[in-house]
């Protein structure tokens, strides 16, 4: 297995010790009764808050965390969080990526002040235009590109591009996928029929109508997917990492590479988690070789802003398709995309932060939580198991590690994975809420690494002991 992507697991232990629902349901009620304890003023924003935002927040996820309201954040810097009841906290959730290389780092900051006294947004290019077009071809090696204001608006960009050049009305996803607020990406395998996931809001079409989806390492589905050659493009992420983690079997991407390539279907991968690999995210680290790529969230430090390259031979299809298209909107881009602040701070990020000596030490620290993780769930006969691509970490509360979405959705999301959270964030230790990722950035030390395994491992201590 490349280094860049690993995964430790050992068969299921004979004498794994299970966890039991009251240990978990009372671990949930005490931490619950902690997180009031220490957030009094964090409650009584919410409590302000509660009469002019939806569901108390700017952002109604926010509520995702699902603890008794939200925390209010008031100071984000490097790898520390701190609350606005003064509590700190070691953050490895980093925004979900937008903060991959830390919070607000110095030359970031710098950008920030620089560019804004020269002007935010004019609707015209500024100079960086032309170093930044260079910067992202020679890290991510596909040479002509286009910014936009979120990966979600990238991919819906790559999707009308395809479909346009190809004249083909359907794409394919994986089952368990998540590309953004892509409207064609939310349908979903149930007992194995395609269907519009049901938690869409407010969307009358059936979605199965122009999108396919069969389950990530499945290459005989795949192959009759794509046979009848009327699939636009395969949009996947390269490691599946909105449902947990699922990694590619070994000749996965080989296999769906060819398959795309003989039946003239595009290969698009997501990179905007998957950036995590290295200075040239996943494909560039493994050797993929898609027809488009989509970056986000890390890719201007956190400020809103997504890009997304083409192959050569799809930008000529593009200019065709562009010289005989008739006069209209085109539902491509936003007054926002390709700003000078997004392309001044998409330079900064590019040139200091996408290096191999930034990811260098990123990746070791990794390693370290992968192994420490790993160490820990087998001498506490814990039947978990962790797996890691590049800087990005995941533990799944099962022992082995799903091949697909299908299986991953029903790993994910159970109250163990609430207790364990509230756990950490109660002692200070922050990951995704939305299930076990953990991200290293350049600021993260060992000693913070060393205090999220010892963290994990006093939670397991405590469910442990009161299910026995
Ligand atoms: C793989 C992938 N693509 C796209 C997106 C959408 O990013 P954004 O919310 O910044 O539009 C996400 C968000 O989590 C993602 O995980």
């Amino acid at each position: 297995m490349p280094s860049h992507i690993a995964s430790k697991f050992e068969k299921p232990m004979k004498s794994a010790r299970p966890i039991s629902d009251d240990a978990i349901a009372a671990m949930l009620t005490r931490e619950h009764a902690l997180f009031l304890q220490r957030n009094p003023n964090s409650q009584a924003l919410a409590a302000r808050s509660a009469r002019h935002w939806l569901r108390r927040v700017p952002m109604f996820w926010m509520e995702d965390w699902r603890t008794p309201f939200p925390l209010f954040i008031e100071r984000a810097a490097g790898v520390e969080l701190t609350d606005a009841d003064g509590n700190n906290y070691i953050d490895f959730c980093l925004g979900d990526t937008g903060a991959m290389f830390g919070h607000g780092p110095q030359p970031l900051l710098d950008t920030l002040c620089r560019q804004g006294a020269q002007g935010l947004t004019t609707m015209l290019p500024s100079p960086d235009a032309a170093i930044v077009g260079t910067l992202l071809a020679d890290r991510f090696g596909l040479p002509v590109w286009q910014v936009t204001a979120t990966a979600s608006d990238a991919n819906r960009s790559v999707l009308r591009w395809a479909r346009a050049v190809t004249g083909r009305d359907r794409i394919l996803v994986f089952n368990g996928n998540y590309h953004g607020a892509v409207d064609d990406t939310f349908v979903r395998l149930e007992d194995g029929k395609p269907r519009s996931d049901p938690g869409l809001i407010g969307e009358p079409r059936d979605l199965t109508q122009f999108t396919s989806v069969i389950e990530f390492n499945d290459v005989p589905a795949l192959e009759q997917a794509l046979a009848a050659r009327d699939i636009a493009c395969v949009l996947a992420e390269p490691v599946m990492t909105n449902c947990g983690m699922v990694l590619p079997d070994p000749d996965f991407h080989r296999a769906l590479r060819e398959l795309t390539r003989s039946t003239k279907t595009l290969l698009v991968i997501d990179e905007t988690h998957c950036m995590s690999s290295g200075p040239g995210g996943y494909s560039r680290a493994h050797g993929l070789e898609p027809d488009a790529i989509v970056l986000g969230k890390p890719i201007a430090g956190g400020v809103p802003a997504a890009a997304y390259g083409v192959a050569e031979h799809f930008a000529d299809r593009i200019d065709t398709y562009l010289a005989a298209r008739p006069s209209g909107h085109s539902g491509i881009g936003t007054t926002l995309s390709g700003s000078a602040i997004q392309l001044a701070l998409m330079r900064t990020m590019l040139e200091t932060y996408f290096t191999p000596e930034t990811f260098e030490p990123l990746l070791i620290l990794a390693e370290r939580l992968e192994t420490g993780l790993a160490d820990l769930f087998r001498t506490r006969a814990i039947p978990w198991h962790v797996v890691r691509v590049g800087a990005r970490v995941e533990f799944m509360c099962a022992p082995l590690p799903p091949r697909n979405g299908g299986e991953a959705m029903k790993i994910i999301g159970r109250p163990i994975d609430r207790a364990v959270h509230h756990y950490l964030l109660n002692r200070g230790l922050v990951i995704t809420p939305f299930h076990n990722m953990m991200l290293i950035c350049p600021a993260t030390k060992r000693s913070h690494v060393d205090a999220l395994i010892a963290g994990i491992d006093a939670c397991l201590a405590e469910l442990i002991a009161a299910g026995s």
